[in-house]
């Protein structure tokens, strides 16, 4: 299958990263190098890391950059940013772009079983290994599914889906997307099923979140990166959803904020200053005419700082 993909807010990255062609920059999501390739023919004599756990990613990643010396294609993920810069003998670099959730490619290859719109095995493993969407669905307590419905997919529903999951598998296990989605209609009331949307939207994206366990990458990788980033270097995040827009916000919040001693002492005691200045300090959205010609990119925020 042609691995297709529209890189979302390709100009507004390439110029979030401020490119010197002698610096060093890490794309964090190369997926089919879209971003990647515009930051690599941007470079002379600098460097670019383009990671991706995916392996179908990395094998057309890898072909679509050969072109370039300039990069290193590297299967790996983010948060562990530190111990690849590391290997490849890097200290800091002077821009990291992240753009994060699933590909076009990804959803649209069906046997990747991302997608409530085909009927597939249930898996959603962007790196296609450890445990899969249909080992969650058919292992996880009640509860626990009911927590990741409602926490990573804002679902209303979480307890009457996750109650019906568990009832369905003791009779038989949930081995494909459609029988998932069967049955989140079946639970869904009808007049709920008539708003917001595809009625499994929720709860895939929250079994998604869960298989790949995106916040944790996320977060450890908002954890970790500042520190390998160079002074002026800029970190820029492409965010889909509101959880991950809302941790990509606050950590650039409380990495941009300075002395928090209250004004009227003498001298600072809390000893904190502004690592980032914000670049940007609401998100960039898309253009309209980015949003009429590829729909995916409508919940896009972009979010840049920059390292003092
Ligand atoms: C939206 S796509 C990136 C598309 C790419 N920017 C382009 O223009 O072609 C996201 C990619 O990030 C990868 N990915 C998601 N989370 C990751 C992680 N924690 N570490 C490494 N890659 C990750 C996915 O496998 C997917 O290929
Ligand atoms: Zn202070």
């Amino acid at each position: 299958m042609e691995f297709s993909h529209v890189s979302v807010m390709l100009a507004e990255c390439i110029d979030a990263l401020a490119i010197k062609p002698d610096g060093i920059y890490v794309d964090g999501t190369c997926g089919g190098a879209g971003h990647s390739s515009e930051i690599a023919k941007r470079l002379t004599t600098g460097r670019l890391i383009a990671i991706d756990r995916d392996p179908d990613a990395i094998a057309v990643a890898t072909k679509r950059l050969a072109p370039y010396p300039q990069a290193t294609v590297v299967h790996g993920e983010f948060a562990d940013l530190p111990e690849i810069l590391d290997d490849l003998g890097i200290d800091t670099v002077d821009g990291i772009l992240l753009d994060l959730g699933v590909s076009s490619y990804q959803l649209d290859n069906e046997e990747r079983g991302f997608s409530y719109h085909k009927d597939a095995p249930l898996d959603m493993r962007m790196s296609k290994s450890g445990r899969s969407a249909y080992d969650i669905v058919n292992e996880e307590s009640a509860e626990e599914l009911t927590r990741i419905l409602r926490e990573y997919g804002e679902e209303r529903f979480a307890f009457a889906i996750a109650k019906n999951i568990v009832k369905r598998r003791q009779e038989h296990p949930i081995e494909t997307t459609g029988q998932l989605v069967d049955l989140i209609r079946n639970t869904i009331p009808a007049a709920a099923r008539r708003e917001g949307g595809h009625p499994a939207k929720r709860t895939f994206q929250a079994i998604r979140i869960a298989v790949n366990s995106e916040l944790d990458q996320l977060s450890r990788c908002l954890e970790r990166a500042f520190d390998r980033l160079a002074p002026g270097g800029r970190f820029a995040i492409l965010t889909f959803h509101s959880l991950e827009d809302r941790m990509v916000k606050q950590k650039f919040a409380d990495m941009a904020k300075g002395c928090i001693c209250p004004p009227d002492f003498p001298v600072c005691v809390c000893g904190r200053t502004a690592v980032v200045d914000l670049v940007t300090k609401k998100p960039i959205l898309p253009s309209e005419e980015e949003l009429s010609v590829n729909s995916r990119s409508k919940s896009a925020k972009l979010r840049v700082c920059q390292k003092k």
